[in-house]
């Protein structure tokens, strides 16, 4: 795909990028985290009723992250800002910092950031790379519970103005490894369309809103990425 110095890319990236980096995938893993439905344990119900169980969990994914490297799939995406500057706005649902250690400079994380924590009063994120597995966080300033600065299934994405600011601006919307099974982020796409800029999706299988994208590249990621443009 040739990009001209008067293109946008708007990329959106899902759990599928760090694949190849030996994370889980959401759904590929069915879905499963010691018998616990993933929805089970990302919500703010199971947060109210065992917080315990729910910092265990991102407790063992900020194990895994931290062992995870970036893959050649991230590494193009950080090129590819060295090359177009801000011309390029990366978004990504991932938690995971794959990005930012693949060279990405400006990662929008919609869904939040698996490294960092925040009061549930005060709510000012902040950097935590802890493991909690015994005994929970309470907040230095007001003793109020610490949770992850995730967003859960029921909350709303992190700055969605700013996101469809990027997005009607774009001319070329790039979506990455992410099944298109989670709004809003499966529908920008729709969004894109309806502004009639170019429109591609790469990964292993079609996602489940295959039908509206212009072009699909079937492949991994780190196999499809680094020869894309
Ligand atoms: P899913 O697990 O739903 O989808 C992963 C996608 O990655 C699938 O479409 C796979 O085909 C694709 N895939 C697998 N291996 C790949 C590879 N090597 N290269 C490229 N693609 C590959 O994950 P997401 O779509 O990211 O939300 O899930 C969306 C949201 O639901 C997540 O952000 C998370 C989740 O529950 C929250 O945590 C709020
Ligand atoms: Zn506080």
């Amino acid at each position: 795909m040739l990009l001209s110095k008067s293109d946008r890319v708007f990329a959106l990236t899902g759990a599928g990028i760090s694949a190849e980096s030996g994370l889980a995938t959401f759904r590929g893993s069915g879905g499963l985290w010691e018998g616990h439905s993933v929805e089970q344990v990302a919500t703010p119900k199971a947060w109210d009723t065992d917080p315990a169980l729910v910092w265990r969990f991102y407790s063992m994914r900020r194990r895994d992250a931290e062992a995870a490297e970036p893959n050649a799939a991230h590494f193009s995406l950080g090129k590819l800002e060295q090359k177009m500057g801000d011309r390029l706005f990366l978004c990504t649902q991932n938690v995971d910092d794959l990005h930012e250690r693949g060279g990405s400079r400006n990662v929008h994380h919609m869904h939040g950031s698996l490294f960092e924590s925040r009061c549930v009063k005060c709510n000012e994120p902040f950097p935590d790379r802890r493991e909690y597995l015994e005994t929970l966080p309470v907040c230095d300033t007001c003793g109020s519970p610490v949770r992850p600065h995730i967003v859960w299934f029921g909350e709303v994405p992190l700055a969605m103005d700013m996101i469809y600011e990027q997005l009607d601006q774009a001319t070329v919307l790039l979506v990455v490894g992410t099944s298109g099974s989670v709004y809003p982020a499966a529908g920008f796409v729709h969004s894109a369309r309806q502004r009639g800029i170019q429109t591609i999706y790469v990964g292993p299988e079609e996602p489940l809103n295959a039908a509206s994208f212009h072009r699909i590249e079937i492949g991994t990621a780190a196999a499809v990425l680094p020869s894309l443009f």
